[in-house]
C-alpha cells in the first residue's frame, strides 16, 4: 500500500506546545508528517525561519516520522512537490473554523485530489497561540506550560536582545 504523506503548514513563531500536540497526533495516523515552515517575507516575525527550523527540529528529533521542511509559495504545489495527499490543520475553538474552512476549500478548488485533515489539540491547548505568546512574553507574563522549555529560553534570549538594542539605539 502506498505511503500516506501530510504536510502541515503554519509560520510556528515560535513553536508551541498546541503545535507540538499536533504533530503527536498527526505522526500517529499519517505515515510521514512534514512540518513545513512558510518562509513568508511580508510577515516580520519575532524568529527567523532559521531559528524556527532549529528549534522544530529539536523538538520533533524523537518522532520517526516526522521531518522539518521550510517552503514558499502555494501550500498545494509544496504538497505535490513532497508527494503529500493531505494537509494537517489544527482546529482549536469555533472561532478557527471559517478561516481554516475557507482554506481547505481554497486549497481543494487549487488541487481536488489534497484532502484537508483537521485535527483538535487536547483540551488545555484550545486557547493558546504562538501570537498570544508573544505578546505575553513580550509583556514579562509567564509563558510557563505554553511552549516547551527551549523555546522559553529562546523568547527569553529573544526579548532581552530587543531590549538592549532599544537602549542602544536611544
Ligand atoms: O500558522 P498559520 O500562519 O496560520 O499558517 C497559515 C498557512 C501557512 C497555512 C497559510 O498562510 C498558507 O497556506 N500559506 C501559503 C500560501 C497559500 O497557499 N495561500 C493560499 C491558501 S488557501
Amino acid at each position: 500500500m502506498n505511503k500516506v504523506i501530510a504536510i502541515y503548514p503554519g509560520s510556528f513563531d515560535p513553536p508551541t506546545n498546541g503545535h507540538l500536540d499536533l504533530i503527536a497526533r498527526g505522526s500517529k495516523i499519517f505515515d510521514e508528517l512534514v512540518v513545513a515552515i512558510l518562509r513568508n517575507p511580508e510577515k516580520n516575525p519575532l524568529f527567523s525561519l532559521a531559528e524556527r527550523r532549529v528549534m522544530l527540529d529539536a523538538l520533533t528529533a524523537d518522532f520517526t516520522n516526522v521531518r522539518v521542511d521550510t517552503f514558499d509559495g502555494l501550500t498545494v504545489d509544496y504538497a505535490t512537490q513532497v508527494g503529500a495527499s493531505a494537509v494537517l490543520r489544527g482546529i482549536r475553538a469555533l472561532s478557527d473554523y471559517e478561516y481554516e474552512l475557507q482554506m481547505a476549500l481554497m486549497n481543494r478548488k487549487l488541487r481536488p485530489e489534497l484532502e484537508t485533515v483537521f485535527m483538535m489539540p487536547a483540551n488545555q491547548y484550545s486557547y493558546l497561540s504562538s501570537h498570544l505568546v508573544r505578546e505575553i512574553a513580550h509583556l514579562g507574563g509567564s509563558i510557563k506550560g505554553l511552549v516547551p522549555e527551549m523555546v522559553e529560553e529562546r523568547l527569553r534570549e529573544k526579548i532581552e536582545a530587543e531590549k538592549i538594542d532599544a537602549v542602544l539605539k536611544k
